[in-house]
């Protein structure tokens, strides 16, 4: 077997889930509603009017599942503690109940040899503090790093890495402009205000970790490329538009200290002047960045997008997810390679990547989901060849561990390793969950076998 088909020494191989997505039972044993929970609860805002009061029903099940973890032979996990579990009203008293759930999880992981990685904000904001005018309201930052002390100072010994915010574009776009997602707003002017927020309280949640604990926190960024659909200048130039906004605009702050030139054009009269002292907040030294990478995008110019277009165009002859993202590997190698250009030689994990496919069980409950496994070999292949070109990535989280609610598409789209029938909670190995387990077991070096025939 040669040495170079396998992943370095003690590569982190994980799976990824974000708390409101599987916990259900999100009001109990004294938590608090998240602006999640009452975005499903308006009519009209998920698909169907998909709720998450049960979702896996984790919250009653994380022992088992813990169990498919370590049958899996995962050496990490990725889950998000939900805020209003622990800080009810987002901020003021803790709920011990609520910090009990996640500290008998971090306790059951390490009992089965599994690293937790925790990520403290996935999207699911108190809505006590939504009230309060949420991500806008400049004193979030403090709130944030109060709630993030809390878990700290109760999980801060046994966890050795931390994410702090995931994703802050679709936190901004979805939830602030688009509207897509919770808080469902449509204003192009918050979206510049909370994306500031969301990093000021990224950097006053690092401050505070610095001052007790020991492990590595980071924080975790979605990243497509955006090809030009054409050599027209004018897709060229919406190219570099969609860059600048989806790829630059946290990093570059984070990293650099400043937005980049181009998003003032982008938002033209919703773009805030910032004070330069919060830059020196934003800026805090981070241990890894966390890179979730599933897609890359197309981009055509036209003149009704704005401040940006979004979505992509549609590529002749090429693989596309349920999602309608397309399946493009290349673009993972290069992801990261960017990320190592631009902003340095920094320790990074791939904090997601997978695919959602139709996977209807067969007889049996087996499903056979081979598509999944073909994007799954050929984005570690991708990552691998990232390593190969001196990227230092340390870990890779498959998302995701099992099927979940996605968001306001509700259980439609079906991202997991472990299949999961939401009427009675029964979870099914789906043919990749095989796959992955021997990839871990051979430290990467099954991905070059031939892929298996169907149904063996
Ligand atoms: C999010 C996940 C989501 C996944 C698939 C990421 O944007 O972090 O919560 O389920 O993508 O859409």
């Amino acid at each position: 077997m040669p040495a170079e088909s396998r992943f370095p020494e003690g590569f982190l191989w994980g799976a990824a889930t974000s708390a409101y997505q599987i916990e259900g039972s999100p009001l109990a044993d004294g938590a608090g509603p998240s602006i999640w929970h009452r975005f499903s609860h308006t009519p009209g805002r998920t698909l169907g009017g998909a709720i998450a009061d049960v979702a896996c029903d984790h919250y009653r099940r994380a022992d088992a599942d813990v169990e498919l973890m370590h049958d899996l032979g995962l050496a990490a996990y990725r889950f998000s503690l939900s805020w209003s579990r622990i800080l009810p009203q987002g901020r003021g008293a803790v709920n011990a109940a609520g910090l009990d759930f996640y500290a008998r999880l971090v306790d059951r992981l390490l009992a089965r040899g599994i690293q937790p990685m925790i990520t403290l904000y996935h999207w699911d904001l108190p809505a006590a503090l939504d009230d309060l005018g949420g991500w806008r309201n400049p004193e979030i930052a403090d709130w944030f790093a109060d709630y993030a002390t809390a878990a700290f100072e109760a999980l801060g010994d046994r966890v050795p890495l931390w994410a702090t915010i995931n994703e802050p574009w679709v936190i901004a776009h979805d939830g602030h402009i688009t509207g897509v997602n919770a808080p469902g707003h449509r204003n192009l002017y918050e979206a510049p205000l909370v994306s500031h927020q969301l990093l000021r309280a990224h950097g006053a949640a690092v401050q505070r970790y610095r001052s007790g604990c020991k492990g590595g926190i980071g924080l975790v960024v979605n990243l497509e490329p955006k090809d030009p659909a054409s050599d027209h200048p004018a897709d060229r130039a919406a190219a570099a538009r969609a860059d600048v906004y989806f790829n630059r605009q946290y990093l570059d702050p984070l990293i650099h200290g400043r937005y980049p030139d181009g998003l003032r054009e982008i938002f033209r009269d919703a773009w805030p002047e910032f004070p330069e002292r919060d830059f020196d907040l934003i800026r805090q030294p981070v241990d890894f960045l966390g890179i979730n990478y599933y897609t890359r995008k197309v981009v055509r110019h036209d003149d009704a997008d704005w401040p940006v277009r979004a979505s992509g165009v549609r590529v002749p002859h090429r693989t596309y997810t349920e999602t309608g993202w397309e399946v493009h590997p290349e673009s993972f190698t290069r992801t990261l390679c960017w990320v190592r250009e631009n902003y340095g030689d920094i320790p990074l994990y791939v904090t997601e990547n997978g695919a959602a496919f139709e996977d209807s069980p067969a007889e049996g409950g087996r499903v056979d989901d081979l598509p999944r496994i073909a994007y799954l070999r050929e984005h570690l292949r991708a990552a691998r060849e990232a390593l190969r070109r001196g990227v230092d990535l340390r870990g890779y989280f498959v998302w995701s561990l099992m099927d979940n609610l996605e968001w306001s598409s509700g259980t439609d789209k079906r991202f997991g390793l472990f299949h999961v029938d939401f009427e009675t909670q029964r979870r099914t190995p789906k043919a990749s969950a095989g796959f992955y387990r021997e990839v871990i077991r051979t430290h990467g070096a099954s991905l070059d076998e031939p892929p298996a025939p169907a149904g063996s």
